[in-house]
């Protein structure tokens, strides 16, 4: 039986060195979800792909849980009798840094909305609304930003307010290595001071602005000189078994600028040429660290969150 509604959601890479929780990059590298109706009541769930053999089966999957969560805040309990079947085609590599759980968290928003709101969800209100809940469930806005919007979006979120604006881009290549080793993102955040100096403050907002620029304009020499973070990749990286090393590796194979993505373990290269290449030598420092990794090269995507 066709899907009632399909959605597919982007990748996203986040922080991009000196935006940390600011600025999120959307990746052509797609989780889909189909929302299915189904005989029995309640809602059911299968995974394929990446994360399938982890992966809950029943209500705690979250895209279930965001949904049914939303369904009950809006409807009384007698009316929630429908069933239906959800299937996952995941692409995007879980507890990577690229975003697995806010494609999650968004597909199970889109249904809840869908169903609640068939004619609403997708105008810009209804999509706000969506930024707004996915951002107080998954509080990542550098993430659930760009894959609801795609390309590069700039996030400042306070006080239930979200703003996002997506700056517009040329086209860009980027590779992502993931290797594989277990780095929850409660555990890399609880890694990072509660106060900063003045001036690292000061260093970052800078570098943010001039990342943003550089991306814009498309100006590699200047994301070389100004990808720089003291927020939060230097206390991270060292706690990443090879990560420094995948750095140093990226940046002798001639990338340009090299970071976590989000608050990793992947991380995040950008260069003009020879994106393969760097991929291998990140890998390969990885593997010298005991750690087996995966890469990917990727453009960025303009576009985010799409119903087919
Ligand atoms: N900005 C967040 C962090 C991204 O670095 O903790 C998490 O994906």
């Amino acid at each position: 039986m066709a899907p009632l509604l399909t959605v597919r959601i982007p990748a996203t890479s986040a922080n991009l060195g000196p935006g940390f929780d600011a600025l999120g990059l959307a990746l052509d590298l797609w989780n889909t979800f189909e929302l299915h109706g189904a005989d029995q009541h309640g809602v059911t769930v299968e995974s394929h792909g990446e994360g399938a053999d982890i992966l809950p089966t029943d209500r705690s999957h979250l895209v279930v849980r965001t949904m049914l969560d939303e369904i009950a805040m809006h409807v009384p309990p007698e009316d929630q009798v429908r069933g239906y079947h959800i299937v996952c085609r995941n692409a995007v590599p879980c507890g990577s840094g690229l975003g697995s759980s806010s494609t999650a968290t968004l597909a199970g928003l889109i249904f809840a909305y869908a169903l609640l709101d068939p004619q609403g969800f997708r105008t810009p209100s209804g999509q706000n609304r969506i930024l707004t809940r996915a951002f107080e469930i998954e509080g990542h806005g550098d993430n659930v930003a760009p894959a609801l919007l795609g390309g590069l979006v700039i996030v400042s979120a306070h006080d239930g307010e979200v703003l996002a604006q997506k700056v517009a881009l040329p086209p860009l290549k980027v590779v992502v290595c993931v290797p594989q080793f277990y780095f929850m993102t409660t555990h890399a955040r609880s890694m990072l001071p509660l106060h900063y100096s003045r001036a690292d403050a000061v260093f970052n907002i800078g570098r943010a602005m001039l990342v943003v620029e550089a991306l814009r304009t498309g100006d590699m020499k200047l994301l070389q000189k100004s990808l720089a973070d003291r927020i939060h990749e230097p206390y991270r990286l060292p706690a990443i078994p090879g990560a420094l090393e995948a750095k140093r590796a990226a940046l002798a194979q001639g990338a340009l600028a090299v970071t976590l993505s989000g608050a990793g373990p992947g991380m995040l290269a950008f260069a003009n040429a020879d994106h393969d290449a760097i991929g291998v030598a990140m890998q390969s420092a990885f593997a010298a660290a005991g750690l087996r990794a995966r890469y990917w090269v990727l453009e960025v995507s303009p576009r985010g969150a799409q119903i087919v």
